[in-house]
C-alpha cells in the first residue's frame, strides 16, 4: 500500500509516518502545502529511522501530488481546514482511494478542551460531504497521542477506533492500524457514530492535563 499523510509535517502525521515506516513495508509519502517542507520532514523521518538501523525511503510532495500517488490518504491537518484540503485533492482521488480523517473539532477555555463538532455532526461526516461522492471516507486514530506515536522508544498497548460507512474501507484501515505494533483497532460502525468517537479526544486531553504523569494517556477498551 501507499499511504500519503497530508500535513504529514505536523504532529500526528509524524507519529503515523514513523510508525508505519518502522513497523510495516508500506510506502509512506509526506504531503504538505509546501513541497520543500515535505521533503525536509521526510528526510528528517528517514534519518530517525536510519538511526535505528532501518534504511527506509520516505518521500515528500505537495499535498495534491502525495494524494495522487496514494491508495490511503490520511488528512493529518487541523479540523477547521480539512474541508479545504479535501477539495484541494478532489481531482486526484477516486473510488480506489480511501480518505482517513483523524481530525477532531475542539475548542479550549479555562476549564479545558471541549468537543466542538461541525454542523454536519462530525469531522468524518464533513469530509464525506466535501469529498467526491465515490471516494470512501474512514475516521480513525483520533484518540492517539502524537508524541507517544512519534517516540519509537515507547512501546504501547492501546486501542483506537475506526468509523465510516463502507465496511471494507473500515476493515482495510483497521488492518493498517493494527500493523502498528501495540495498537488494537476496534470497529465503531458507520459514520453516523463518528461524533461519539471523535468526542473521546477532548476527554483524553482533559485527563492528560489534570493528572500528573499522564501526558500521553490513551484508551484501552476491556
Ligand atoms: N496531535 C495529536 O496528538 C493528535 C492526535 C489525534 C488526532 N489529531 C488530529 O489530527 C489533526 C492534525 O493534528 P496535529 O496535531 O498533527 O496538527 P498540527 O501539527 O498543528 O498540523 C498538522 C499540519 O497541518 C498543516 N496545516 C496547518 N494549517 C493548515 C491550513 N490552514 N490548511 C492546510 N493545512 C494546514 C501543516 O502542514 P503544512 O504546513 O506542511 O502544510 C501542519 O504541519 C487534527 O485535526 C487533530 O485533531 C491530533
Amino acid at each position: 500500500m501507499r499511504i500519503a499523510l497530508l500535513g504529514g509535517t505536523g504532529d500526528i502525521g509524524e507519529g503515523l509516518a514513523l510508525r508505519w515506516a518502522y513497523d510495516t513495508d508500506h510506502e509512506v509519502l509526506i504531503g504538505s502545502r509546501d513541497p520543500e517542507k515535505a521533503r525536509a520532514k521526510a528526510e528528517e523521518y528517514e534519518t530517525e529511522l536510519d538511526s535505528r538501523g532501518l534504511d527506509r525511503a520516505v518521500k515528500g510532495f505537495d499535498n495534491e501530488m502525495a494524494a495522487d500517488r496514494a491508495d490511503i490518504v490520511v488528512l493529518a491537518v487541523p479540523a477547521y481546514h480539512i474541508g479545504d484540503v479535501v477539495e484541494g485533492v478532489a481531482d486526484v482521488v477516486d473510488e480506489d482511494t480511501i480518505l482517513v480523517s483523524p481530525a477532531v473539532g475542539m475548542s479550549r477555555d479555562d476549564d479545558g478542551m471541549h468537543y466542538n463538532p461541525p454542523g454536519v455532526g462530525s469531522i468524518t461526516e464533513l469530509v464525506q460531504r466535501r469529498a467526491p461522492e465515490d471516494v470512501r471516507v474512514v475516521g480513525a486514530f483520533h484518540n492517539l497521542a502524537a508524541d507517544r506515536l512519534a517516540n519509537l522508544d515507547v512501546e504501547f498497548d492501546l486501542d483506537t477506533l475506526v468509523v465510516g460507512d463502507d465496511e471494507d474501507a473500515r476493515d482495510l484501515v483497521a488492518d493498517l492500524g493494527a500493523e502498528i505494533e501495540g495498537l488494537r483497532v476496534l470497529d465503531a460502525g458507520p459514520a453516523a457514530n463518528a461524533a461519539e468517537v471523535e468526542s473521546v479526544t477532548p476527554l483524553v486531553i482533559n485527563i492528560a492535563m489534570n493528572n500528573d504523569g499522564m501526558h500521553d494517556v490513551g484508551v484501552r477498551y476491556l
